[in-house]
């Protein structure tokens, strides 16, 4: 019936038009303005349970149960176990399915791979936890009040906490042991990452639930190092900063996924726009609100971001245009401007305006999948590292994640 609506629409678009230069441009308004907000939302979480489905149809019954991350360079699933730092995304996903439609099989599909990440709570050489466990047992947490769930949140935040470098008042990112690939070989003695920023809203939650100020004094300390140390004069913001453990001094400022150390890789971006955000929201410290509202303006400025919103992988990447977008930049940005809109009255209409962009490209057919195909995942086009020749141009669990996250918070303004 709607594709009907939809086809009379444009059929009277067109007839009203025919001796109209601009005929293709008024179609395209039409064709734009159809779909409602409540329309949209309705389709694409329809979509992505039905896509869903198809996806724990293939893999709930592996034994042990793994995460899906992405799709391989051969074009198969990649599933990945609880240890790997984007195993959080696909439950905390369901989650989102489950907020929505609160239907038992989503809350029971949830919490089902929630608990396949159980074991990470006790990792103490990564600082992906809160990715980890804030998405799955942390959303599963605000959703069922379930008591478990909370003991998971705080035993990720006690062994995140073991990272934290004093003498540089921040919690340090990656490990530098042989064992770490590329990262091993760069020569960093205390490398932090504003991805970082990321895991903070976890330890500001175990604050809450154990009222151990603990958690907090750490989480602040991180955002106040990474404020001062990560930002150029533009506020946008390096990816890494390495330091000296002993000191605190830092030791360099570099790039790790994205183009040059001068660049601004697009997710890093986003990152620190979402990250200065929640520190905002659970310190109400008006510094914090200030970089997110400074970073927020960097994005929404910048004359390197096409018109659509969805970023190159890095503003600066070589080639544009033909280089690829980044649709996971794009939902965490619009992710982070639906809360960060609360706060920032006179930019309120245009950030939520930003977002609604976002949230509609990636809605089109440019970049949601179609039904049963993209590997069962609802978002086609991220990037994960371009420099490992690997998740370039592919479907990524957290693009999904934080673009159900983003529709979820559309919905309730
Ligand atoms: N390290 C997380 C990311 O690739 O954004």
């Amino acid at each position: 019936m709607k594709k009907l609506i939809l086809i009379a629409l444009v059929c009277v678009t067109f007839i009203a038009c025919k001796n109209d230069k601009n005929i293709t441009e008024k179609k395209v308004t039409i064709e734009e303005k159809t779909e409602s907000k409540s329309e949209l939302i309705a389709r694409v979480f329809s979509f992505s349970e039905k896509q869903y489905e198809g996806l724990i149809k293939r893999i709930e019954n592996n034994k042990p149960l793994l995460l899906p991350r992405g799709v391989t360079e051969e074009g198969k699933l990649r599933l990945k176990p609880y240890h790997d730092w984007t195993s959080g995304f696909f439950p905390g996903s369901l989650w989102y399915l489950y907020k929505n439609n609160q239907l038992d099989t989503w809350k029971n599909h949830a919490m089902k791979f929630t608990q396949a990440v159980d074991s990470a709570k006790y990792l103490t050489n990564t600082h992906d936890l809160g990715f980890m466990v804030n998405n799955s047992f942390g959303n599963g947490y605000s959703l069922t009040k379930n008591e478990a769930y909370k003991d998971v949140v705080v035993q990720a935040s006690k062994s995140l906490i073991t990272r934290y470098r004093p003498k540089v008042g921040a919690i340090q990112s990656w490990d530098t042991t042989p064992n770490m690939g590329w990262i091993a070989k760069r020569g960093w003695n205390t490398p932090i990452i504003i991805d970082n920023m990321m895991n903070l809203e976890m330890l500001y939650k175990a604050f809450e639930y154990t009222k151990d100020s603990t958690f907090y004094a750490i989480a602040t300390s991180h955002a106040k190092t990474t404020m001062k140390n990560h930002f150029r004069a533009d506020f946008s913001s390096f990816h890494i900063v390495d330091y000296d453990g002993k000191t605190g001094n830092v030791r360099s400022k570099e790039q790790g996924q994205g183009y040059v150390d001068a660049s601004p890789w697009a997710r890093g971006q986003a990152w620190g726009l979402y990250g200065f955000t929640q520190t905002y929201l659970n310190t109400k410290d008006a510094t914090f609100l200030n970089q997110a509202k400074a970073i927020a303006n960097y994005i929404m400025t910048n004359a390197k971001i096409p018109k659509d919103h969805i970023p190159y992988w890095d503003y600066d990447a070589p080639k544009i245009p033909n280089e690829p977008r980044d649709a996971s930049a794009a939902a965490i940005t619009a992710s982070a401007l639906l809360t960060l809109q609360q706060y920032v009255p006179e930019k309120k209409e245009a950030m939520i305006a930003y977002a609604e962009s976002i949230i509609r490209k990636l809605s089109t057919p440019d970049y949601l999948a179609e039904l049963g195909k993209n590997q069962g995942f609802i978002l086609k086009h991220s990037v994960g590292n371009i420099h490992s020749g690997e998740e370039n141009d592919k479907p990524l669990n957290y693009a999904d994640y934080y673009f159900l996250e983003a529709l979820s918070k559309w919905k309730s303004l």
